[in-house]
């Protein structure tokens, strides 16, 4: 039976997807062999990884003069590769500070040069995107990186920042393919491919031709945009079974209708769940209206000895993986793409029987 699961990611992956995967098990496009087994520089594989390619550039909207690499690493490895790539001598690095993977990218970063965080989140417990007009980014600085959607804080930026002509860069992880954006408006988005593109082990870079071919001469060549752009990410061996299935989760996006449709599902979602919780005496978010993720919404009970029968009782009636983050604690119910609104309003129901019971 599938449950609906609500984990942070790896996450909920859309069922046509896998029942398409589980189709070409074990012979995929008429090889006699699954995905996994053929060799990625074969012509079907390299048609395959070109599809997923333009699949993507269709889907995101990527104009001409943006590579699109598929790397490994994850995310955390782009922490890295993007100061080692773009950061320059005597020019600083510059971030938005909005919860623990912004605090995680910095900290990374600052191994590699100097950082300035020119707006930090940290005294309002995470609970809020600064405003668009509390900060000013150096026109000296190589880039801006921020997270425009925090999985842990359940944070979401509804703007994009003004940096003029510093490059923008932004960690897309958890909210990539959620809904349109204007990719021309930055230098480099990444994200990791394990909540609304497929499995782990793929981390999705694209980034703009100019912001190529500056990497320091140490950066590992399979984290060198250049040197990977040059060799179609296949520098080395590519996570061949992701790549493949992010082509099948972009084709069942653009069958679903495309980002607007994306988007459109996703308001619906989160309005129908947030709704809920500030109604109710009983749960409570602790995010400002206005700052609210799409895609992860953490709420708390008004009796936190409950958040362990809430999440087991949850289990138990196929709602699964809604304990919040270890380190914050309460509950997280993350809705990416793959998540039905049926699935929303299943929780919602869960959230009302617990309410009768123990409120
Ligand atoms: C916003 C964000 N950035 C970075 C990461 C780290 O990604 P990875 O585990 O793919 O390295 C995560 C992981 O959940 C994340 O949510």
């Amino acid at each position: 039976m599938r449950v609906y699961n609500f984990s942070a990611g790896p996450a909920m992956l859309p069922q046509p997807v896998l029942e398409q995967a589980r189709d070409d098990m074990l012979d995929w496009d008429g090889s006699g062999m699954s995905v996994m087994e053929v060799s990625h520089r074969g012509k079907a594989f390299v048609a395959c990884a070109a599809q997923a390619e333009a699949r993507m550039r269709a889907v995101l909207g990527v104009p001409d003069n943006y590579r699109v690499l598929f790397l490994q690493g994850g995310a955390f490895g782009q922490f890295a590769a993007i100061p080692l790539n773009l950061a320059q001598a005597g020019r600083p690095v510059e971030f938005l500070n909005t919860g623990q993977w912004s605090a995680k990218a910095i900290a990374e970063a600052r191994r590699y040069a100097p950082v300035n965080v020119i707006a930090d989140e940290a005294a309002s417990k995470y609970t809020r995107v600064p405003a668009s007009d509390s900060f000013a980014v150096d026109p000296q600085a190589a880039y801006l990186h921020y997270t425009p959607n925090e999985t842990i804080g359940g944070v979401e930026f509804g703007y994009v920042p003004e940096v003029g002509q510093v490059p923008l860069v932004a960690d897309f992880s958890s909210t990539i393919l959620s809904r349109p954006i204007d990719v021309s408006q930055y230098g480099l988005i990444y994200a990791g491919a394990q909540k609304n593109m497929g499995p782990a082990g793929l981390c999705v870079v694209v980034v703009r031709d100019d912001l190529l071919g500056q990497a320091r001469p140490e950066t590992p060549s399979v984290w060198d945009y250049a040197k990977m752009a040059k060799n179609d990410s296949m520098l080395n061996t590519p996570p061949t079974f992701g790549i493949y299935l992010l082509g099948l989760v972009l084709q069942w996006i653009a069958d679903s209708g495309g980002l607007e449709a994306m988007g459109e599902r996703n308001r619906a979602k989160a309005e129908t769940l947030y709704s809920f919780i500030d109604e109710s005496p009983f749960y409570s978010n602790p995010v400002a209206p206005d700052s609210r993720s799409w895609m992860n919404v953490p709420f708390l009970v008004a009796d936190a000895d409950l958040e362990r029968t809430f999440v087991s009782e949850a289990t138990a009636a196929g709602l699964t993986n809604l304990a919040g983050h270890r380190s914050v604690g309460g509950m997280r119910a993350s809705i990416y793409n793959a998540m039905p609104i049926e699935g929303v309003h299943a929780l919602i129901n869960f959230m009302k029987q617990v309410e009768r019971t123990h409120g």
